[in-house]
């Protein structure tokens, strides 16, 4: 029915994952747990077959062939995820090895060294625990304190409250423009030009929304943007931070190494300029080539017609899962992108997803390290359903039978 949804022909791109046409439980496999990682289409695995068959060799170290050829493919890449997320600079990209570690890397690089006794950091109650705890780590050791915007029924976030946080001891405004716990799409442009008024920068944990729409870090005027990989039909172990060249060239390293040094005596090391300032030891080579390939593949589809595609899909599956008896979706913001998150009443959602996974269904149960969500909505954990672009009508539609029957055996349905 939605097949042709938006411009995009979902049929032949589900051609390129290979993954999807595999049985699960002698049925066939619904891949609804993207948000957790999407799978891989063939141009990027044969990408990363071409690299390791042909490329291979440690980067910016050596003249010879293989060297050269390694260090411009890696580089090459850094070029694509520039373009991608529209960084003014090249060198305002840094390779990370996903969001967790580029979070951890403003917290060491920025925060360490910025944020002091009794300065405010601020974010929000829909934040992954990865944009949480290396906060508290920082507020801890320096004696700063954490502000908290609070969220409402619906799992938006209180904008005048987050107004009224702000003030003199505002070091850094963290906050995620997507949740993934329940697919809210944050104001994060105002958000951001809230914090400016204050003179203060703002990080955007873009885990979730780099994958599901098109990102301008100029255009949200953003000081520091993460996201992973492996979200975005990359590999595993690869993730960009955009920060601002003025920023960066501030920022005292996270780690120390090779390749983020331009000298080093026993009594003094000189840094490397950005972004090698940041990306000590040898980096995950094939990964960054593997996550410029993905980004080809996206942007190739377009981001505009993945959203709208997506936006489609969660519109169909919201309606469908409103309908049925007994199921709660939780998480109702206006503004959300590809995550339905659910209760079945009755049936504890480890249960619901053990007995969807034997339908073939894969959904992802659990606090979705967002205990605080949780907390908010006063639920141990939930069912996550999240999509992608080759996810389909009917896909949804298997989901929706699996619910029903898995109210059937606990006898909370007829
Ligand atoms: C909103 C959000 N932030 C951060 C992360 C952490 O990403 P990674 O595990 O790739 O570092 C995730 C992963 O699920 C996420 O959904």
């Amino acid at each position: 029915m939605l097949q042709k949804a938006g411009a995009l022909d979902i049929e032949r791109i589900r051609a390129d994952f290979p993954i999807l046409d595999i049985e699960v439980n002698g049925k066939q496999l619904v891949f609804l747990d993207n948000a957790a990682s999407s799978q891989m289409p063939q141009p990027v695995i044969d990408r990363i077959v071409q690299y390791q068959t042909s490329e291979h060799a440690n980067i910016h170290r050596a003249v010879h062939y293989l060297s050269e050829k390694a260090t411009s493919e890696y580089e090459a890449a850094r070029r694509k995820a520039q373009r991608f997320i529209n960084a003014r600079e090249e060198r305002e990209v840094i390779f990370t090895s996903g969001t967790t570690d580029g979070i951890n890397l403003v917290a060491h690089g920025f925060g360490r060294k910025f944020i002091g006794e009794g300065d405010e950091i601020i974010l929000t109650t829909l934040e992954h625990h990865s944009n949480i705890v290396p906060w508290q780590m920082v507020a801890q050791e320096k004696g700063a304190k954490l502000r908290v915007v609070p969220i409402d029924d619906h799992g938006e976030i209180l904008l005048d409250e987050y107004r009224k946080l702000l003030n003199a001891s505002t070091r850094l405004v963290a906050v995620t423009h997507v949740s993934n716990a329940l697919g809210t799409i944050n104001p994060v442009k105002e958000m951001i030009a809230m914090a400016h008024e204050h003179g203060v920068p703002v990080l955007i944990d873009g885990a979730q929304a780099a994958p599901h729409m098109r990102v301008d870090v100029q255009e949200l005027d953003c000081d520091f943007y993460a996201f992973s990989g492996h979200k975005l039909c990359g590999p595993t172990g690869i993730g960009i931070l955009y920060g601002k060249a003025a920023l960066l060239e501030k920022m005292q390293p996270f780690k120390g190494g090779g390749d983020m040094i331009l000298s080093v005596t026993f009594e003094k090391t000189t840094y490397n300029t950005i972004p090698h300032k940041f990306e000590a030891g040898t980096p995950p080579i094939m990964a960054a080539i593997g996550l410029g390939a993905a980004i080809d593949y996206v942007s190739g589809l377009g981001m505009d017609a993945i959203a709208a595609q997506e936006t489609e899909l969660l519109d169909y599956a919201t309606d469908r899962v409103n309908r049925m008896d007994g199921v709660r979706i939780i998480g109702t913001a206006e503004r959300k992108a590809a995550v339905l998150s659910f209760a079945v009443e009755g049936v504890h959602p480890h249960d619901v997803g053990t007995l969807l996974n034997e339908e073939g269904v894969a959904i992802r149960t659990g606090h979705h390290c967002a205990q605080p969500v949780m907390q908010r909505f006063k639920v141990p954990a939930t069912c996550r359903a999240s999509f992608a672009f080759y996810n389909t009508p009917e896909e949804v539609d298997a989901l929706v039978a699996a619910i029903r029957k898995v109210q059937k055996l606990f006898g909370v349905k007829e």
